[in-house]
């Protein structure tokens, strides 16, 4: 007798689960989705113990009626598709008829759902496969609201895998927060037991979003730019290079109003940012983009946050461009940090923050606190300061009004009570575009040993001489290289022996090695014999420098996005020329002083070193006033 069984619907759906619902997260992700795809204006998450107890989401969208609320929750049961060519054109974010089976097979789902024109709305209960209380009639307003309570309950394993609560609800925190910005026309509300921790109007644009993502003084830097293709549309909130973060957290990504992930278009930005970025760090960003639907295939994972692009090369290309363009007219000086120790110590007398403060202002820092001080890890004093402020009128009684509204005074969340500048409408600095255009510095004098001290007429700059120099010969040897990567025989070939790797990837790419002057050939098995290095490292160690790049091969062939190993190495040769090139701190003389500060305008970018690093600092007659406490 045969031992194979067809499995139960139940189980079936259980197992199916595992790859929707992994965690809370998952399912506030799903769960919105849905609202979105019914045209919701409004969508209120509320969570408790980070979504592992309790989480619901509630939507003013189309609703659905008996017969739908019903088959909503079996497997492969959608209204977004029908035939298998309407996958090549998906313009909703579900398609795939799974995650509320999904959901219902791991936890246990309440649905209350009205559409506008009936007089009362549909309630069931439903646990696994089976319905546990309804369907009937109960009053509510229109739209859907779906309660998911005790996630893996019935899954154990699942249940052990999940992490603290507040690990669970910062990645909630994460996936409302791309949905607000992928749709800043509509109106999200987060709350986490029972206290608001963010919210979008709905009436802003994407901006006043990231202003309430990363804080309105982080927002308000951020650049905009946009290119565009026969493919594809792009358009970008970009961080200047100093915002970089330490990790990708605050790079935000968007196909068609969908947040995905895809390592490719991160690099692509990554690339445009160049030697602007410090090594190790991830510029912020967030970037849109925009393509028929049928270049884009998203179903290749049942999370839907994984793409391919047909034209993803072309994509990358005009992504790097953008950015590049965008930094590449910007005066890109970091302000003087004010935390200088005479700072310091005038801060120690500054007035208690309220006293001078509007009443508006008080908000405003306290919603700041709260937007961002979450983002780092929801530090519960924190949001215990933003929502016991009498302000917070939006934690109020919702729940028992079930239908929640975003009232214009009801200045709650960091986006309604910006500071103005914040606003989408509001242009960036342009007269710092014009100085840069015909910038010239005047060089005042030597400080420390190690800085230049110069003014342009409306700021005082410091100058890192060891930066500016190195920036001077990256450019210099740059171009040098780009006309013509000459090489320069050597007397003596040198012979190196290769790491497997490292000899694979000189294998593949021998002729971009000789493209840039690099003259190897093979010398039996994993040893090979230089007898030519690129010009611009004359008078430089090149036994050393040669070692270096085979040494950082491995990691040079990881960073470069695909088909740029090209530009990679170019960048590699150049950067290692300047730092052996460059000279130890030494006392320059007026003339050397003035040659510094006139090759220094001149440059592509003179405000980063080739590692990112910044190569002047600013302090404008603005700062220094306020420093000198002329104005407060
Ligand atoms: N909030 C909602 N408002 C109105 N209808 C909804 C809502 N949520 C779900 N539905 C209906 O229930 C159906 C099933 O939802 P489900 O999320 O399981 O599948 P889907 O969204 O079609 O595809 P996917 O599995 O890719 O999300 C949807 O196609 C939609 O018709
Ligand atoms: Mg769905």
């Amino acid at each position: 007798m045969g031992v194979i069984q067809v499995m139960s619907d139940a189980l079936a759906n259980q197992i199916a689960a595992g790859e929707v619902v992994e965690r809370p997260a998952s399912c506030v992700k799903e769960l919105i989705e849905n609202s979105l795809d019914a045209k919701a204006k409004r969508i209120k998450i509320e969570v408790e113990e980070g979504g592992i107890r309790r989480l619901s989401v509630e939507d003013d969208g189309v609703g659905m009626d008996e017969q739908d609320a019903v088959l909503a929750f079996s497997r492969h049961a959608t209204s977004k598709i029908i035939h298998a060519r309407d996958l090549t054109r998906i313009q909703t974010l579900g398609f795939r008829g799974e995650a509320l089976a999904a959901i219902a097979a791991v936890s246990k789902v309440s649905l209350t759902t009205r559409q506008s024109d009936q007089t009362h709305g549909i309630f069931l209960r439903i646990e696994g496969t089976s319905i546990t209380d309804g369907p009937k009639p109960v009053g509510a307003p229109p739209g859907t609201r779906i309660v998911v309570e005790d996630l893996f309950y019935n899954t154990p394993v699942r249940l052990k895998y999940l992490r603290s609560v507040q690990t669970e609800f910062s990645r909630i925190v994460d996936v409302v927060q791309r949905a607000a910005l992928s749709r800043p026309d509509v109106a999200f509300l987060l709350s986490h037991e029972g206290r608001v921790v963010f919210q979008s109007s709905g009436r802003g644009g994407q901006r006043s979003v990231l202003a309430a993502l990363l804080g309105p003084v982080e927002a308000t830097q951020l650049l905009e730019a946009s290119q565009s293709s026969v493919t594809c549309q792009v358009t970008a909130w970009l961080g200047l290079p100093q915002q970089a973060r330490s990790n990708r957290n605050h790079a935000y990504l968007f196909l068609n109003h969908r947040p995905i992930r895809n390592l490719s278009l991160h690099q692509a930005v990554a690339a445009g940012y160049g030697t602007r970025l410090m090594v190790g760090k991830h510029p912020i960003y967030a970037l849109f983009v925009d393509m028929d639907p049928i270049l884009a295939d998203v179903n290749i994972h049942p999370h839907k946050s994984e793409v391919r692009l047909s034209e993803e090369r072309d994509v990358s290309q005009l992504i790097t461009r953008m950015v590049e363009n965008a930094l590449s007219d910007k005066h890109l000086v970091p302000k003087w940090p004010v935390t200088s120790r005479v700072q310091e110590k005038i801060s120690s007398y500054q007035v208690p923050f309220f006293e001078q403060n509007e009443k508006n202002q008080t908000t405003f820092s306290e919603a700041k606190l709260s937007v961002s001080e979450q983002s780092v890890g929801l530090r519960a004093e924190s949001m215990d300061m933003s929502t016991n402020s009498k302000k917070n009128t939006l934690s109020h009684p919702l729940s028992q009004a079930y239908e929640f509204s975003v009232q214009p005074e009801a200045v709650l969340a960091s986006e309604s009570v910006l500071p103005s500048e914040v606003k989408d409408e509001e242009v960036q600095d342009s007269s710092l575009r014009e100085r840069v255009k015909n910038w010239q510095l005047r060089p005042i004098g030597q400080a420390l040993g190690m800085y230049v001290i110069a003014e342009d007429g409306e700021s005082l700059y410091i100058i890192d001489q060891h930066a500016a120099h190195e920036r001077i010969l990256y450019e210099k040897f740059l171009k040098q290289m780009q006309l013509s990567a000459d090489t320069m025989p050597l007397l003596t070939p040198l012979t190196f022996t290769l790491s497997a790797s490292a000899h694979g990837i000189w294998m593949q790419h021998q002729e971009v090695f000789a493209l840039l002057g690099l003259d190897i050939e093979p010398f039996g098995g994993l040893d090979v014999c230089v007898r030519g290095v690129p010009l611009v490292w004359e008078g430089l160690d090149v036994l050393q420098l040669t070692q270096r790049i085979f040494d950082d091969l491995v990691e040079i062939a990881k960073q470069a996005p695909s088909g740029a190993f090209v530009e990679e190495l170019r960048l590699k040769i150049v950067q290692k020329a300047c730092k052996a090139a460059i000279k130890a701190n030494h006392r320059l003389s007026d003339e050397e002083i003035l040659a510094l500060c006139e090759e220094l305008v001149e440059l592509d970018d003179p405000f980063h070193c080739p590692h990112g690093r910044p190569v002047l600092l600013e302090l404008n007659s603005y700062d220094l006033e306020k420093g000198f406490r002329r104005i407060v």
